[in-house]
């Protein structure tokens, strides 16, 4: 949540600090979108000049050509999810105070007393937010050591609840200074240019090369380097590591949207997360997990904690693993889990599966875990984040960055580090052979092929969706590993489309949910292969005709070949046949595609739903 971008390089004023800062911006934007804000330190020494607009980037643009900034040599820049405050233009961040500007992600819990303290010394505040509080702090305590690194620190630690600060001050023109607690802040190292970013999607098309801080750290970027220290001015270690994708894989590369680009990079996302993992007699080899074998061996249950799409996730996982481990698995909400005692001990394993790796809920999550005693295995998609430093493992997913908000290629890649585990975890138990190991690996790498078999069938798929851009209710319902398959598909739907949509167990239709069928209501139902477990498939059929004899228009996912369904199907998407606990790799696939395309229909911005943001940083 709220992009954070800060530029040092320029010994002479230039207008590149703005370029590098608007950059970032453009490339953080999906972070938050209800404003965006920079500030500079112009000329040289002695000026800041800021800039920022409610709303989106392009509004923030529109200012700059009309009221241009001058050159710089340090600047900062912002997009935010508003918190505290309207998402107004005052309430944009930078906030100023003197020769201070600052911005900042994260929330400040006490910044009612702390405002409450300014006020009474005579401190007039502009804003609503609780980031004022921080410009107003570092200005007091700049005047009192004249340095902004030792600044920040003293007001670092004065600060409750979660932030990264970034700020500059006027009389330092060459420096930014960054402060983060339980909140994102990387280094990206230049050449005579130094960076920092909420994610390395702010500086990757100028370096890979960056720095992951560690949680209480103050990092000041100068021309020259970074130098980082405790919150008592301690130097701190920071971990130096080279990011493996490049700037080209953060762009729309030809699609109309980030999230139809994400949609179709999904055979790579899936074929990269099971690139390397076995070993030449066909072992899988988890080399990254860097956690002891016997600690694997020794697990009577695993927990998996997630929120939204990392959650159902979670939901498929629970299918795999218990039926190719037997252990039990349970999955739940981060969220509800971090706030109650769950009966977790050394001998549970909780997996946290996280694409952002900074999603709060699920920090707060793994440290209830750890503090009970149970051992953390994080699944990340993002190197350098903290729910993997702070977990006892890690395995990582390799969709490459994710920039649409709403989740597409981190959903299948998820679903396939859980299938690696499940099997990693069979294997080392001995709970299957090590050929039957072997077959359903050879079954897994089929995938990525059948995922673009599905994208090159969805022409039908799309048309129904601009059919359908004017319906308000969708409903969607499977049963076993494709009941989190419906749960995903209504959350797409919403999410993108603002429409009513709801996903449901087909079992549990008649328990209530059917009661919603109406003349003209339209139903998505995943059908489980014919093929699979008994009766199964005859179950969904008899809930299709359950539905459509009251009305529904039943929209049905099936596999090829699969002919039952037919005549009760008002559309047929087909999918390539697979083993059953695999199949939400390609079932989703559609539901994508649909939500995609009506959102699209209805003149939607898919990137960047409203009210959303990517990384959900607060609580
Ligand atoms: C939905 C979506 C969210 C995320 C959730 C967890 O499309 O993207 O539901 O899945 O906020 O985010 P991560 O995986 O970053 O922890």
């Amino acid at each position: 949540m709220c992009g954070i971008v800060g530029y040092v390089g320029a010994q002479q004023a230039s207008d590149r600090p703005l370029d590098v800062v608007m950059d970032g911006l453009r490339r953080l934007e999906y972070r938050g979108y209800d404003s965006a804000g920079v500030a500079l330190v112009a000329d040289g020494a002695g000026v800041l000049a800021t800039a920022k607009k409610a709303g989106k980037l392009a509004n923030l643009v529109e200012e700059l050509d009309l009221n241009p900034l001058p050159a710089a040599t340090a600047a900062i820049g912002h997009t935010r999810w508003a918190t505290h405050g309207a998402p107004n233009d005052v309430n944009a961040h930078p906030h100023v105070a003197g020769k201070v500007a600052v911005i900042h992600n994260g929330i400040v819990e006490n910044f009612a007393s702390l405002k409450a303290e300014l006020l009474a010394e005579g401190v007039e505040f502009r804003s609503e937010t609780d980031t004022e509080v921080t410009a107003h702090l570092l200005a007091r305590a700049y005047a009192d050591t004249g340095d902004l690194t030792a600044a920040m620190a003293a007001v670092a630690r004065r600060l409750h609840g979660t932030f990264t600060l970034l700020a500059v001050h006027a009389d330092q023109p060459d420096v930014v200074v960054g402060a983060r607690h339980d909140s994102p802040l990387v280094v990206g190292l230049g050449d005579g240019e130094n960076f920092l970013g909420s994610d390395v999607a702010a500086f990757i098309a100028h370096t890979r090369e960056a720095l992951e801080l560690g949680q209480d750290q103050v990092v000041t970027i100068t021309p020259d380097g970074a130098a980082v220290t405790d919150f008592f001015g301690a130097p701190a270690e920071a971990h130096r590591y080279t990011v493996d994708w490049d700037a080209a894989a953060a762009e729309k590369g030809g699609f109309a949207s980030f999230m139809d680009k994400e949609i179709h990079d999904q055979p790579h996302a899936v074929a990269d997360t099971l690139l390397g993992r076995t070993d030449a007699a066909g072992r899988l080899v988890l080399d990254d997990l860097r956690i002891d074998e016997s600690v694997l061996r020794s697990v009577d249950k695993i927990v998996v904690i997630a929120c939204g799409t990392a959650a159902y996730a979670g939901h498929v996982a629970k299918y795999a693993i218990e039926h190719w481990c037997r252990i039990p698995v349970e999955v739940e909400l981060a969220h509800e889990f971090r706030y109650r005692d769950p009966v977790v001990g050394p001998r549970t394993l909780v997996v946290a599966i996280s694409q952002s790796g900074e999603t709060m809920d699920t920090l707060m999550a793994v440290r209830h875990a750890r503090e009970q005693g149970a051992k953390v295995l994080a699944i990340c998609n993002t190197h350098g984040s903290t729910i993997p430093r702070e977990s006892d493992a890690v395995l990582y997913t390799h969709a490459g960055p994710e920039i649409a908000v709403a989740s597409t290629k981190a959903f299948l890649s998820q679903i396939t580090a859980t299938y690696l585990l499940g099997l990693y975890l069979a294997q080392l138990r001995g709970n299957k052979f090590p050929d039957e190991i072997r077959d359903i690996l050879e079954q897994l790498r089929q995938m990525p092929d059948k995922i673009q078999q599905v994208l090159d069938r969805a022409d039908h798929v799309r048309a129904t969706a601009r059919d359908m851009a004017g319906t308000s209710s969708v409903l969607f319902l499977g049963r076993h590993v494709g009941f989190p398959v419906a749960l995903e598909g209504a959350l797409k739907l919403k999410e993108l489309a603002y429409i009513h949509a709801e996903g449901f167990a087909a079992g549990e239709l008649k328990h209530g949910p059917i009661a919603l069928i109406e003349e003209g209501q339209a139903v998505f139902v995943v059908v489980p292969s014919p093929r699979g477990r008994d009766s199964l498939h005859s179950k969904v059929i008899s809930n299709i005709q359950e539905i459509r004899a009251r009305g529904a228009r039943t929209l049905v996912i099936a596999e090829d070949g699969d002919d039952d369904v037919l005549p009760y199907a008002d559309e047929v998407f087909f999918v390539p046949q697979c083993p059953t606990l695999l199949s939400p790799l390609l079932a989703t696939v559609p539901l994508q595609v649909f939500a995609c395309e009506l959102a699209t229909a209805r003149g939607l911005d898919v990137d960047q739903p409203r009210n959303l943001a990517k990384s959900v940083t607060v609580e």
